[in-house]
């Protein structure tokens, strides 16, 4: 048995990175997910298993636009007669010094990383009403109010602070019906680092590693699980202590 077994579940950054790793936990939970991205190619590898074929499907979506979300919302409510969970991974991490942020990278940051969350949440949060669902919004440790790192997360760091505010007025406003949770990852091996250079790791993490998707997945299946259920408006770091320095 699954702890996920009969749950119907949105990954948005389903397609790679820490996303992928949340789908694949998901999928072995017993959950059915909907994965949403915007290239369909890097999950084949899921798509082609068979143990999964029944369990798996995807829709392709820009997640930071008004059109993506209403026919993704479209598409699911045509397709599926509830909803159980919803996990708003999808996000892009860009670094710029102060002179060189521009208003055009400002909306693309702000429209992938937080306005996608808060309009994800107004368009499923009716069906996970009807549920007693839950949300999990992957922010960021570069959003936590205690952790100041780096020079130049001027811009990401803003957008991952939101969706830690957003999701706790949510799990506030909606604890009678929807849990709603934040994890934090720390330093994680993904896609979205182009440099793979990791020697800062050792100085800059605790624990001495660098963090893995299935360290979030991990926190995800928890999370979205019943052994949660006393468990809305938290933010939890998965991290390796990195946050503490
Ligand atoms: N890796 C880290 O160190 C780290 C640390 C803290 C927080 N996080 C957060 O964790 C989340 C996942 O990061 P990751 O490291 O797994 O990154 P990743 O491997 O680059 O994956 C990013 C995912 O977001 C999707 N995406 C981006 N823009 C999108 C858009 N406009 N519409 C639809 N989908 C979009 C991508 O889908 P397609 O490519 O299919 O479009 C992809 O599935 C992000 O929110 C990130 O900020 C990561």
């Amino acid at each position: 048995m699954g702890k996920l077994d009969d749950k119907i579940a949105i990954v948005t950054g389903g397609t790679s990175g820490i996303g992928k790793s949340i789908v694949e936990h998901f999928l072995l939970e017993g959950a059915h997910v909907i994965c949403v991205g915007r290239d369909k190619s890097k999950i084949s590898d899921l798509l082609e298993m068979s143990e999964y074929s029944d369990r798996l499907d995807f829709f392709a979506a820009d997640i930071g636009t008004a059109e993506g979300i209403e026919s993704l919302k479209s598409g699911v409510e045509k397709k599926y007669a509830k909803l159980d969970i919803l996990v708003n991974c999808a996000g892009i991490w860009h670094t710029h010094r102060l002179e060189s942020i521009t208003y055009n990278e400002f909306e693309l940051m702000f429209k992938t990383n937080t306005a996608s969350v808060i309009f994800m949440t107004q368009a499923f949060m009716p069906s996970l009403q009807k549920t007693n669902g839950n949300i999990i919004n992957v922010s960021s440790i570069g959003g936590l109010e205690k952790h100041i790192a780096g020079r130049s997360q001027y811009l990401y760091a803003a957008t991952k602070a939101a969706v830690i505010q957003f999701s706790q007025l949510c799990a506030l406003n909606y604890a009678d019906a929807v849990r709603v949770n934040c994890i934090c990852p720390g330093p994680t091996d993904t896609p979205i680092y182009l440099n793979k250079d990791f020697s800062w790791v050792k100085e800059q993490i605790p624990m001495g590693r660098l963090g893995q998707s299935t360290d979030v997945a991990k926190v995800a299946v928890f999370l979205s699980s019943q052994d949660a259920s006393y468990i809305t408006g938290s933010i939890i770091t998965v991290d390796g202590g990195a946050s503490l320095k």
